[in-house]
């Protein structure tokens, strides 16, 4: 099989990702069956930049089919505090593991190191362009909460500039039918006009932007909040300004559909209240969990092996 990567959830079809959406509901009805699929197989973590949860829901996919986890998460403990490309590295580690899957605060360096890799690359997030293994988890969790993956109507509200996830969800989800766009942010943090022209206007795809996530409330089927990504400002006093924009509390949810599905990406910082937590529409932690699910589908995928 010709080495396959996942750089842009555009490098994997609709149908495939239909068919990782069923194995990963298969993984989470029967565990079991696929405790070995990856005997013998390593998976390096190369983590340029902070991560928790995509990290961890890599190795936890990794162990949980039964393979091995290398790697390393933070830039300065590896020789690129020596000066080493980021090719290099790659290039490195792909001499040692099966499958690799990287961040990096860079647009676009998992597609350069996927050029001159051995193995398969997953873009685990680069700067603040694309996402798409948490696209998957979105998809994912977005098919179990709602059945479906077409017509409905989903709020990206916050960082819409900078935030890596709605970009790629917002891709993902213009391949179905159906999907009404509503983008919630402040003028400074609209999503990147790329976006717009690309996927939105070029197929035709209705969307609305507003500031205001009150006037959207009631209609929305999916809210998608986002944390105002402090780490791609240029400058303190703009972060400070905007960051507490949108803060999502029980009292804002009052009009909302009752069936409602409230994600995440997280980390969250300050823009969901803890005490919409409790509220059974809130799938964020739903969301993590999934992570996990649909990393086992996509690993299985990309080292063609099933269970
Ligand atoms: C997101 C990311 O890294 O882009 N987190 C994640 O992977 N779950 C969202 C964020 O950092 O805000």
């Amino acid at each position: 099989m010709a080495k396959r990567n996942l750089i842009d959830i555009t490098d994997l079809t609709t149908g495939e990702i239909d068919e990782l959406i069923a194995t990963a509901e298969d993984i989470i009805d029967s565990p079991a069956k696929y405790a070995h699929v990856c005997d013998g197989k390593q998976l390096a973590t190369l983590f340029f930049e902070p991560s928790t949860r995509t990290r961890l829901s890599f190795e936890s996919a990794m162990l949980g089919l039964g393979g091995q986890t290398l790697g390393f998460s933070a830039a300065n403990s590896s020789s690129t505090a020596k000066g080493e490309t980021v090719v290099d590295t790659v290039h490195t580690v792909s001499c040692y593991a099966d499958i690799i899957a990287m961040r990096h605060p860079k647009e676009g360096a998992p597609f350069a190191a996927a050029q001159r890799s051995e193995v398969p690359i997953i873009n685990a997030g680069d700067g603040g362009h694309n996402h798409p293994t948490q696209t998957l988890t979105d998809l994912l969790t977005i098919h179990r909460e709602k059945g479906k993956l077409c017509d409905f109507t989903i709020g990206f509200c916050g960082d819409l500039k900078f935030g890596r996830t709605v970009h790629s969800l917002t891709s993902a989800l213009s391949r179905e039918t159906g999907i009404h766009f509503v983008f919630i942010s402040p003028e400074e943090l609209k999503l990147p006009d790329y976006l717009k022209e690309n996927v939105l206007n070029k197929n035709g795809i209705p969307f609305e932007e507003t500031a205001s996530l009150e006037a959207v409330m009631p209609k929305l089927d999916v809210l998608y909040m986002t944390r105002v990504q402090k780490e791609r400002f240029f400058n303190e006093a703009d972060y400070i300004r905007l960051k507490d924009t949108y803060v999502l509390t029980p009292e804002k949810l009052v009009p909302a559909k009752k069936d409602l599905t409230i994600l995440h990406p997280l980390p969250r910082v300050n823009e969901i209240s803890v005490a919409v937590d409790d509220d059974p529409r809130a799938a964020y932690f739903r969301q993590v969990r999934n992570g996990k699910f649909i990393r086992m589908a996509l690993i299985m995928k990309l080292l063609d092996l099933k269970a």
